[in-house]
């Protein structure tokens, strides 16, 4: 198998896997990600297969949208056998799936490759902006999240199980718990500068929203 049918074969599989996703990490968002992954991959030395790999599989079996990560994390691995990559690539990609995501870093992180480094800016540069704002309005509908209370004011250094715990959470809080903070935590030059305009795009969301909440205007 050439490398371009390897990745072919995975997107396959990731779209099987995603499509019925309703919270917002429907195969779109892994689309998204991959297409940043590779216009990061123009300014990084990294290595392709392994990046673009890890970008269609990061978010299949993660704890928040399966019951079961451990065994999807197999299955994984299994399929990638298939397609005959080595154990030592198989390694690399599975070392970046287990370990890139938000709430993992909240309990042990874990220093990335540069091809996890960019898969998570990738996925964290989706989690921002307009689109970023999107997605937490539709997660924070689907978990039943109030949508705004001045009175509840954001949690800080939350930890993974109190980060999960949405029984006091609110759409907007989530902002100042998660989202304000990415930009900051971008590995990659390039993943940095495209996150300053998104990140003032919910600066002035949330500056607008505050100002309609208070019938100022
Ligand atoms: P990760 O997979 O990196 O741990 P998350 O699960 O934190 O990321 O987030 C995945 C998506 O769901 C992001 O777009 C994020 O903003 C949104 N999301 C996560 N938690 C909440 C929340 N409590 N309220 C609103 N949106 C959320
Ligand atoms: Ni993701």
């Amino acid at each position: 198998m050439t490398e371009e049918q390897q990745l072919q074969a995975i997107k396959d599989f990731s779209y099987q896997k995603m499509k019925k996703d309703t919270s917002g990490h429907n195969f779109d968002h892994i689309q998204r990600v991959v297409k940043t992954a590779k216009r990061l991959l123009n300014e990084e030395p990294a290595n392709k297969l392994i990046t673009l790999a890890a970008a269609y599989l990061h978010d299949v079996a993660d704890d928040k949208l399966v019951s079961d990560p451990k065994e999807l994390d197999l299955e994984i691995q299994k399929f990638l056998q298939t397609l005959g990559l080595t154990s030592d690539q198989i390694e690399k990609i599975l070392f970046i799936t287990r370990n890139l995501s938000f709430s993992k870093s909240l309990e042990n992180r874990q220093k990335l490759s540069l091809e996890g480094q960019i898969v998570q800016d990738a996925d964290r540069l989706d989690a921002i902006g307009a689109i970023g704002i999107t997605r937490a309005i539709y997660y924070g509908g689907k978990h039943a999240e109030t949508i705004y209370d001045p009175d509840i004011l954001p949690r800080k250094n939350l930890n993974k199980a109190e980060y999960r715990n949405l029984s006091n959470e609110t759409i907007i809080n989530h902002f100042y718990e998660k989202l304000l903070k990415l930009t900051d935590m971008m590995n990659t030059p390039t993943a940095k500068k495209i996150a300053q305009a998104r990140h003032q795009y919910m600066i002035d969301f949330l500056k607008e929203f505050k100002n309609e909440w208070n019938a100022e205007r």
